[in-house]
Parts: C-alpha cells; sequence; structure tokens
C-alpha cells in the first residue's frame, strides 16, 4: 500500500495560493467552515460535475436529469422523516466548552481537554427560514439537507413527461445545507455544499442486483478518472448504523490525511420515500408494470456523492512532489477532464517575434480546449506554475516556430517529455493526448 505523502494543510494552501479554494469571508475573518471555489476551483468543479453527468446521464439511455428548487413545501421534509429525523446529540466540554457530537466520540470525557461533558442536547440539524414576509411556525421552511426529496417529489411529473418503463433513473446535482455541529477538514465536512445524487427506480425483488451494480459503477467511476484504486474501499454498513430509510448501504470510502472517510453512499431506500409521500399527498405515486399486469410502488437504488468530496479527492490523490534540479518540482497529477486547464499556450519568451504567433496560436486553441497563455517569467518557472495547477499539456511557441518551421512543442506535465508539432496539426495533437 502506498502511504499518503501529503497533509490536509499542503492542500488547503496550495488552493489558496493559486486560487482553487478561498476561506468564506475571509475579510472578515472567515465563517464557520464555508468555503469559496476561485477562479481554478471554480473550473475543476464544474469539470467534476461534468464528468459525472456524462457517466450517468448522457452516457446512458436509462437516466434523466432534473433541477428542482432548494426550498420545497415543508410536507416535504415532515413525510421523509428528516423533521422528526435528522437530528444530531451534541455534548459541550463542561471546562474548554467545546461542541461534540456525541456520536462521534470515543470515550465519555472532552478529547482535547479530557473535561466532563454535558448532558446531550438533541438539535435538528436542517436549516430553518421563512418564506414570506411574516416570520412565524406557519411561514417555517427548509433549506434542503439532501437534493434526493427533490427528485421523489417529481417523480410522478418526470416518469409521465418521459413516458419511462422500470428501470429508470432521475439524476441532479445541487447545493444542499446541514447545520453540522463539526464541521471541518477543509471541504470534507461543510455546512453549504453540493451533492451529485441519483434516484434510480426498479421493480421490488430485482433491488439487490442494481443495488451491486451500482456500487461497481460508481467505485470504477473514480478510478477511470484518476483515483488511485488503493486509495479507495467500499465499506458496507452494519445495520445498526443504517439510515432511516435504507434496507442496505454500502460507502465508497477514501483514503484521506486523516484516515478512511465516505465519499459517496449507495443505498437501497426501498419504497419507502414514494410510499411516505403518497400517503402524505394523497397522490398515487404507483405505476404501472407491463411485466406483471399492476401498478406497483417501484423500489430506490440511491447513489449519493458529495461534488466538494469528490473534488477534494482528485486534488489529494493527484498530488505529488519529486525532486528537481530547483528542488522539488510540485506536479498534479489531475486526469484531463478534471484538470481546470487543459492547455497552457507559453512563448519562450516576450520577445516581440514570438508574442503574435504565440497570441494567435492561443486563440486557435480556445475555440478547442481550456487554454491559458503565460508569458511571465522563464519558461522553466511557467512550466512549473502549470505542473502545480495539473495542467497536462503546454504549448511551447519559440523562434524556429516563427523563423523556420511554423512548428510548436508539446510538453507533457507527467513524463516532460516533448514533441515538435506543426501549428496546422496542434488541435487533434492535442485531442489525442488528451481524451484517447
Ligand atoms: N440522499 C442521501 C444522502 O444525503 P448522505 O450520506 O447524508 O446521504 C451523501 O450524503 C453524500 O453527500 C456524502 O457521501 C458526502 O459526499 C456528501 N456530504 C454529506 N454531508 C456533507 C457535508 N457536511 N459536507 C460535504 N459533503 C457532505
Amino acid at each position: 500500500m502506498q502511504e499518503k505523502t501529503v497533509d490536509m494543510d499542503t492542500i488547503v494552501s496550495l488552493s489558496k495560493r493559486r486560487g482553487f479554494v478561498f476561506p468564506g469571508s475571509e475579510i472578515y475573518g472567515g465563517f464557520g467552515s464555508f468555503w469559496d471555489y476561485g477562479p481554478l476551483g471554480v473550473e475543476m468543479k464544474r469539470n467534476v460535475k461534468d464528468a459525472w453527468w456524462r457517466a450517468v446521464v448522457h452516457r446512458r439511455d436509462d437516466v434523466v436529469g432534473l433541477d428542482a428548487a432548494i426550498i420545497m413545501h415543508p410536507a416535504v421534509w415532515k413525510a421523509s422523516g428528516h423533521v422528526d429525523g435528522f437530528i444530531e446529540a451534541l455534548v459541550e466540554c463542561k471546562v474548554c466548552h467545546q461542541r461534540f457530537r456525541q456520536d462521534q466520540l470515543e470515550g465519555g470525557t472532552c478529547p482535547s481537554c479530557q473535561g466532563l461533558l454535558t448532558e446531550p442536547r438533541w438539535f435538528n440539524t436542517m436549516f430553518r427560514t421563512f418564506v414570506g414576509p411574516i416570520q412565524d411556525d406557519a411561514s417555517v421552511a427548509y433549506l434542503r439537507p439532501e437534493t434526493a426529496q427533490g427528485i421523489f417529489a417529481n417523480f410522478r411529473n418526470v416518469q409521465i413527461a418521459t413516458r419511462r418503463k422500470l428501470p429508470f433513473g432521475i439524476a441532479q446535482i445541487g447545493k444542499a445545507f446541514r447545520n453540522e455541529i463539526t464541521p471541518g477538514n477543509f471541504l470534507f465536512r461543510q455546512r453549504e455544499f453540493e451533492q451529485m445524487e441519483i434516484e434510480y427506480f426498479v421493480r421490488p425483488g430485482t433491488d439487490d442486483e442494481w443495488h451491486q451494480r451500482w456500487i461497481r459503477d460508481r467505485f470504477e467511476w473514480y478510478v477511470s478518472h484518476g483515483v488511485k484504486r488503493e486509495n479507495l474501499r467500499l465499506r458496507p454498513h452494519e445495520s445498526d448504523e443504517l439510515a432511516h430509510y435504507a434496507k442496505g448501504c454500502a460507502d465508497i470510502e477514501y483514503r484521506f490525511p486523516f484516515g478512511w472517510a465516505e465519499i459517496e453512499g449507495i443505498a437501497n431506500r426501498t419504497d419507502f420515500d414514494l410510499r411516505r409521500h403518497s400517503t402524505a399527498s394523497g397522490q398515487d405515486l404507483t405505476m404501472f408494470d407491463e411485466q406483471s399486469g399492476e401498478h406497483i410502488l417501484p423500489y430506490v437504488i440511491e447513489p449519493s456523492a458529495g461534488v466538494d468530496r469528490a473534488f477534494l479527492v482528485f486534488l489529494i490523490d493527484a498530488y505529488d512532489e519529486e525532486p528537481d534540479k530547483e528542488g522539488t518540482r510540485v506536479v498534479l497529477r489531475l486526469h484531463p477532464r478534471i484538470a481546470p486547464i487543459q492547455v497552457a499556450v507559453l512563448p519562450l519568451s516576450r520577445n516581440a517575434k514570438l508574442v503574435p504567433t504565440a497570441r494567435e496560436v492561443w486563440g486557435q486553441l480556445r475555440e478547442h480546449f481550456v487554454t491559458s497563455y503565460d508569458d511571465a517569467q522563464s519558461i522553466g518557472r511557467r512550466y512549473r506554475r502549470q505542473d502545480e495547477v495539473g495542467t497536462p499539456l503546454c504549448v511551447t511557441v519559440d523562434f524556429q516556430t516563427v523563423e523556420e518551421d511554423r512548428a510548436v512543442t508539446i510538453r507533457d506535465r507527467d513524463t516532460m517529455d516533448q514533441v515538435r508539432v506543426p501549428i496546422a496539426e496542434l488541435v487533434p495533437a492535442l485531442r489525442e493526448r488528451l481524451f484517447d
């Protein structure tokens, strides 16, 4: 097993220095573990979401997309069990006043100072707000703690509009909010985060088989986007840790610098949610099953991933350092579909002979790839800067380009090999190296 070489502080500081992720509200001293994605972070986060959407919607014929509102009728959260069941026990140290989730403590004393703890207080981790100008109990609404319920509430609309038959799935990406007692570990546990969820509706009786298929598919998605297999593992839930709605669940876990932890859960939610919403709303949410000739309530397999956790995994797993003549080369070995910049165009220098051609090449490539341009400092420095943010390919324009052959050099981030390619053949040459 390969040992992790990078610690969280290194990742947090690289993220800030290079514009991946900034502490939220930093000019006011930060605020409650909220984080903001910077110019490179927003590109990479979009890539994570696009790669997921491509895999689970565009490349399949049995899953369609949805984008539901964050704020839903409060009755949704009553029916789903969140109003009564989405609660955590909070304990506070009587000496240092730090707060902890009781279920995350190993002993009965404060893990920081060994002080005595208060009795547990229960509180619901859904954020509450008010809809309309009057702030009273009748206008209370919640920021969704999971995107899943937007899918269940639209199950019938989607099924009728798309005339789907079982099995079929609905996928959604969006913000979720939880008033976590102990947010932390950078992007890992936040109070505002993003989820990528699929509710995959199946005929009861086929649910176990579909559960296993989704577990396999989702695990391989991380591997196929560059995460090292040895840093991933599957952990089936024990029966006493299953969520209130689940018959079975397996977590995909990653070996973070702080230990193994969940990045995605794949649950068998049975017909729990559709049944509860059907009863609470009075609407018939069954569908006609041609095979049995009956109206049935489908079972649901739910692969539920965190965008921010996936982002963090890609960042950590890609991080590498190797000795070079200037000391250390930091490289993010990001998959080309995840890397925030795909190609950087670098003139050998700012010489007036080179710049127009370099800019012309940059203009051409921008139509096809996410491309940046950098002409500040030495070429060696600029390669290092691109390596540090994971740019897979650099294109260098030199004097030979403008004086002799209208060809440029493609330099590979991982091997540092350089090949010369005519400008006229550059786009297919880059595409082949990035995506084939
Ligand atoms: N609909 C099922 C559901 O929400 P979950 O295990 O509570 O299940 C699913 O959340 C995923 O959402 C997790 O595997 C994780 O990736 C992400 N997630 C949950 N809470 C989070 C938090 N506080 N900060 C960042 N990501 C979180």
